[in-house]
């Protein structure tokens, strides 16, 4: 039976579980890892689809509704299918979401649309096919292109997701935003974060959400803010008598923390109960040390009870200081 919703000791509910299925990717963003990759998990280090399933059920007793399947590339892990089939059946797991870079994806959508999923977040930074092999290493455009077509196609919705990079992708903006005139679709220019896996190249941030805004006004004066859905990352708006929207993601400048209503579970299993914070529980040594279902669920919810306030008190009270992760573990 489905529990009341959870709060955190900010009284923020707790509704929506971000699942890192594999640290594994296709792609080498620079913004997300080196051009050598990472130390990638060896697989008995990843939580087994055994053992996630009885975490979302878990969660899902307690309230957690939305879950989102992310990486690494989530269609990296094999039988992903197999997974979806099996969080879509949960009781209380009412949205399941996926956020891919699109390379595997298309083959699946078919039944993705069957299972009714929610929406497919699709990373894509430029329409560029050679931006898209610089900033991605790898020479894999027709294949995220295709797959947004098929989404489109199949009335998925879709999101893109688009890192906002000086000397990089500034000039696609306007592209993006022109995808939104015919399409259905949301495009979101997002900040970058630390998370490359190298910790030693980020200095400050150029784009910001407000230059990104500034940016995209200064071409489009007559930009029309919409709502947000509740507990959004992404500040959206629409150009007057276009189809699709435009979002802003301040994920640097973490404006949105106030509405947070995000758990994360790692590819390793860690529990993370804000993006900046360096992991509080680690969920798979405790399964594998056989905890009952009702002692992990006391764990859970003993870290609910002690999130930070935000993403700037999560990263005071990291361990390690400087954020070395790859977005690709994290799951974004
Ligand atoms: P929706 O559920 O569709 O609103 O998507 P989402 O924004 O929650 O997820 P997505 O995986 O598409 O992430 C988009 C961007 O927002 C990525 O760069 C994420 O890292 C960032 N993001 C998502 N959640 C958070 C968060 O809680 N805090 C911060 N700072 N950034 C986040
Ligand atoms: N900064 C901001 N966003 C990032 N993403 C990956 N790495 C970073 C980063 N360093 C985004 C990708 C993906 C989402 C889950 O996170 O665009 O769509
Ligand atoms: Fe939530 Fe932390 Fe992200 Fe803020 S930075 S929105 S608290 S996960």
């Amino acid at each position: 039976m489905k529990k009341q919703t959870l709060y955190d000791n900010h009284g923020r509910p707790i509704s929506y579980l971000r699942l890192a299925v594999t640290d594994r990717c296709n792609l080498r963003c620079f913004y997300c890892m080196p051009e050598e990759g990472i130390r990638y998990l060896p697989k008995k280090e990843l939580l087994t689809f055994e053992e996630i399933e009885r975490l979302v059920r878990i969660l899902a007793q307690n309230g957690v509704s939305k879950i989102r399947l992310t990486g690494g590339e989530p269609f990296v892990r094999t039988d992903l299918m197999q997974l979806i089939r099996k969080i879509v059946s949960i009781e209380g797991v009412e949205h399941v979401h996926l956020t891919t870079n699109g390379i595997l994806t298309a083959p699946y959508i078919h039944e993705l649309k069957q299972l009714g999923i929610a929406s497919v977040n699709l990373s894509l930074d430029t329409l560029d096919r050679e931006r898209f092999k610089t900033i991605t290493r790898r020479d894999e455009f027709e294949n995220t292109w295709n797959t947004l077509q098929q989404l489109m196609a199949q009335d998925i919705p879709v999101k893109i997701n688009a890192v906002v990079m000086e000397d990089k992708n500034i000039d696609d903006i306007i592209p993006m935003i022109e995808l939104t005139r015919t399409h259905n679709v949301s495009v979101r220019f997002i900040e970058e974060m630390p998370f490359n896996g190298e910790g030693n190249h980020y200095t400050r941030l150029v784009w910001t959400y407000k230059k990104i805004l500034e940016w995209i006004r200064s071409h489009y004066p007559d930009l029309q803010k919409t709502e947000d859905e509740p507990h959004a990352t992404a500040y959206h708006y629409q150009v007057p008598g276009y189809r699709g929207t435009v979002g802003v993601i301040a994920a640097y400048s973490r404006t949105f923390c106030g509405s947070c209503n995000r758990i994360r579970v790692t590819a390793q299993g860690v529990l993370k109960t804000c993006l900046y914070d360096d992991g509080v529980l680690n969920i798979k040594e405790l399964m594998r040390a056989g905890l009952s279902d009702e002692a992990l669920e006391a764990k859970l919810l003993r870290a609910f009870a002690s999130r930070p306030r935000d993403g700037f008190e999560a990263e005071a009270h990291r361990r390690s200081k400087f954020v070395m992760e790859s977005m690709s573990t994290i799951g974004g």
